[in-house]
């Protein structure tokens, strides 16, 4: 056995976590490295890497990337190791730090869309719609209606992280660090919030943040929203006509079958005029407001 072989193996028996797409092993010391499950395809690899490196470049709060390689034939990502749990696992731990959390959530997210999007950043807008053309689980119609809503939302030039979630955040040492940059783009920064909204219902986050108790996540997620509501300059009764595009986005994503199924009936449910937890939400904060579901 080569003495890299041996390397690579020892490396591989500390996993330090299993994500949706990748499995996350101990690298020495001080690293990590992610590697990409053997269906998900190895472009995405790359992809991650260099939207995490601009990210990490233009001063936010991302791990350093340090390397990329191959381990039996599967790409991998050699990321800084942040010590510390993820903002899920302390809310777990200690519900009583929820609000301020949920709070710090948003408040890491607004520090991302107020950093100017790094030049070859991809176009958030054409990102969805390729996932929307992809999104296998509709039907040709539902699929050419969701591309046509799409048509009509705005483009934007506003960094996004686009998978915004207390597990995708580590409590480090020297403050929180946001990980899982895959997703990254320059578009509107009410799509990210909308998103975050999405991945932050009970009925669909099964996988990226395991839970028993879905009211756990209702006060993570209406906390999350109404931080953003006070202290981000957007409008909120805009926020719900992105909701049918991300819920569509979402389809074409390698998520567990559950949750495919619960983006789904919601896409059909808000299709139909039927509240959603975004709506919800939005509306418990501020009775009066007009919300506005229509692209006109
Ligand atoms: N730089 C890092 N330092 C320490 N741990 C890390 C680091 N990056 C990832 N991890 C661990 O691996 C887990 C999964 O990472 P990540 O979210 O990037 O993977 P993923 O497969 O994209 O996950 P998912 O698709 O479920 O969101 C994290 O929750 C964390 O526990
Ligand atoms: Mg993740």
């Amino acid at each position: 056995m080569r003495e890299d072989e041996f390397m690579v193996t020892r490396h591989l028996d500390h996993l330090v976590a299993r994500g949706n797409t990748s499995d996350v092993y101990l690298w020495g010391e001080d690293a990590v490295v992610k590697v990409l499950r053997p269906e998900i395809p190895h472009e995405w690899a790359m992809r991650e890497a260099t939207t995490t490196r601009m990210v990490h470049t233009a001063g936010l709060p991302a791990p350093a990337v340090l390397d990329t390689t191959t381990i039996e034939d599967r790409p991998g990502i050699i990321f800084e190791r942040i010590p510390g749990v993820s903002m899920w696992e302390q809310m777990l731990a200690n519900p009583r730090e929820i609000p301020e959390l949920a709070t710090l959530l948003a408040r890491l997210q607004a520090e991302v869309s107020a950093t100017p999007a790094p030049i070859g950043m991809p176009a958030l807008i054409d990102r969805l719609r390729e996932n929307v053309a992809a999104a296998g689980v509709l039907s040709h119609a539902e699929r050419e209606a969701a591309l046509d809503e799409l048509a009509n939302q705005k483009t934007g030039n506003t960094l996004c992280h686009f998978d915004v979630h207390p597990n995708n955040v580590l409590m480090g040492p020297d403050g929180p660090i946001v990980i899982d940059w895959f997703d990254a783009a320059a578009g509107d920064p009410g799509a990210d919030v909308v998103r975050a909204s999405v991945l932050m219902r009970h009925d669909a986050a099964l996988g990226h943040l395991p839970c028993a108790n879905p009211a756990i996540i209702d006060q993570v997620h209406d906390r999350y929203l109404a931080t953003v509501v006070q202290i981000r300059d957007l409008d909120p009764g805009e926020l719900p006509r992105w909701e049918r595009t991300v819920l569509a986005s979402r389809l074409a994503e390698p998520t567990p079958e559950p949750v495919k199924r619960a983006t789904y009936d919601t896409w059909v449910a808000l299709g139909n005029s039927k509240a959603s937890r975004l709506t919800e939400s939005l509306k418990s904060m501020d009775p009066g407001h007009p919300l506005r579901t229509d692209l006109s």
